[in-house]
């Protein structure tokens, strides 16, 4: 049966990927309809992307059709797949969302801290009224959700919105069992790791190659300086006595958290050399949409590469195709915790391994977090939760106290001066807070 696909920011600098991942799967997960959608402000790089789009199609004689609207509505007519990569207010939000922060002595990065927060705040309300507009033009589709803060958004999405078929994908868990391995010279499909966390604060605690636990291998390979950063993050290195002592495998936004003093130091020699992670992204993209202007260029170019972001689309390729073709293998996907982690309540959103059927993912239990990250997960979750109702209701107290139970924030008395920067400088995407914080 033919498959459609909407792609939502279809002008992302990402989807060659996700058209290439579509190409090379079409003997087993037949792709014939793919539309492409984006915001009037994005009308330019959404021509462009198409343009390219259709050459890669071509190319490679796919039987697939193609087009890009600026109507989301009607193209969500017959989907079987949404997929969404937007970035509300674009690069430019984001660079604010990580100069802020810094400015008062806070981490400043797109998904933790403050900058995760607004993020979270400006997408939410967004999200909820694309997954509303599914459940009544195409309530069958799955939307896949790639949007940032992934797990904060998609289970905002499950609790807020009329569409339960939400799934929430990140390229973290999936390059890092890559990198494993790499490591251990081992082709990927021999590698399992057990995934137990949150989006972006998810750990390995087991890697097993073929049965046999090669946890210690992977922790030893760590211990002498493998870094599996992806290119928006600059590895550190992890200690010895932490790698020992945690015995299990860390993500690299862990930094963040249990390097904190020295993540902030680094990050602000990196923004005052090179600005920050959002203005290097607004160069490399620049670049990027020079090269898709060429009609000569017809393959997805190396330099996507060089996008924290790479390979999401293998990702969320393979979760559409094995939903596709019920293949019940196993993937790490942010889905609805319904008792998989007993700490945390049934409807939070968690990221771990599941088995992944027609009706969608079914979590591997994993029963009580281990000691260690029992308190960071469910106090990073609470913070989660608050993030979630300040999104929805707009309260100035809601968003306070999710500041207040951030571990990256928390300083009591400077949160008013950085809430009110971080308002101040959003609220043009903001419209939930106009009573209460604008008024
Ligand atoms: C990581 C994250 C993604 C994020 C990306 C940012 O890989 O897992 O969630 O979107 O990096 O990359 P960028 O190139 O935009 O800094």
């Amino acid at each position: 049966m033919a498959v459609k696909v909407v792609i939502i920011g279809g002008g992302s600098s990402y989807t060659p990927e996700i058209i290439e991942g579509f190409i090379q799967r079409q003997a087993t997960f037949p792709v014939r309809e793919i539309v492409l959608v984006d915001i009037e402000e994005g009308r330019d790089k959404l021509d462009i992307v198409g343009r390219l789009a259709e050459r890669m199609i071509q190319k490679a004689g796919a039987d697939i059709s193609l087009r890009w609207t600026l109507n989301r509505k009607e193209a969500l007519h017959g989907a079987d797949f949404v997929s969404t990569q937007i970035r509300v207010g674009g690069l430019a939000a984001r660079a604010l969302d990580e100069r802020i922060p810094l400015k008062h002595g806070f981490i400043g990065q797109e998904t933790n801290g403050a900058g995760g927060l607004f993020k979270a705040f400006r997408t939410i309300p967004v999200l909820i009224e694309l997954a509303n507009e599914m459940a009544e033009i195409c309530p069958d589709a799955w939307l896949v959700n790639f949007t940032n803060p992934a797990g904060i958004v998609t289970e905002a999405v499950l609790k807020h919105s009329a569409h339960n078929k939400v799934i929430g994908v990140c390229n973290i868990p999936f390059n890092m069992r890559n990198s494993v391995a790499e490591i251990l010279q081992t082709p990927v499909e021999r590698v399992g790791i057990e995934f137990i966390g949150l989006n972006h604060f998810v750990f390995g605690r087991h890697v097993w190659v073929d049965g046999i636990d090669r946890t210690d291998d992977v922790l030893a390979a760590l211990n002498d300086g493998t870094d599996y950063s992806p290119a928006n993050i600059v590895g550190l290195g992890w200690s010895e006595s932490f790698l020992k002592s945690l015995r299990m495998l860390p993500n690299p936004y862990h930094q963040y958290y249990f390097q904190t003093k020295d993540v902030l130091k680094k990050d602000l020699a990196a923004y005052e050399q090179n600005g920050t992670r959002a203005e290097v992204v607004q160069q490399v993209e620049a670049q990027l949409f020079e090269k898709y202007k060429d009609i000569e260029l017809d393959v997805k170019p190396e330099e996507l590469e060089q996008r924290g972001g790479a390979y999401y689309s293998d990702a969320a390729c393979n979760l559409m195709d094995s939903i596709y073709n019920d293949r019940g293998d196993i993937q790490t996907v942010n889905t609805l915790n319904r008792g998989t982690i007993r700490d945390l309540p049934d409807d939070a959103v968690i990221e771990v391994n599941a088995v992944i059927t027609k009706s969608g993912p079914r979590p591997i239990a994993i029963g009580s977090l281990p000691l260690p990250i029992k308190g960071l997960i469910t106090n990073l979750k609470t913070f989660e939760q608050l993030a979630i109702q300040a999104a929805i209701s707009g309260s100035y107290h809601d968003a306070y106290l999710a500041c207040l139970m951030n571990p990256l924030i928390q300083d009591e008395k400077k949160i008013d001066s950085l809430l009110r920067e971080l308002f101040d400088a959003h609220e043009a995407y903001l419209p939930q807070f106009k009573k209460e914080v604008y008024s």
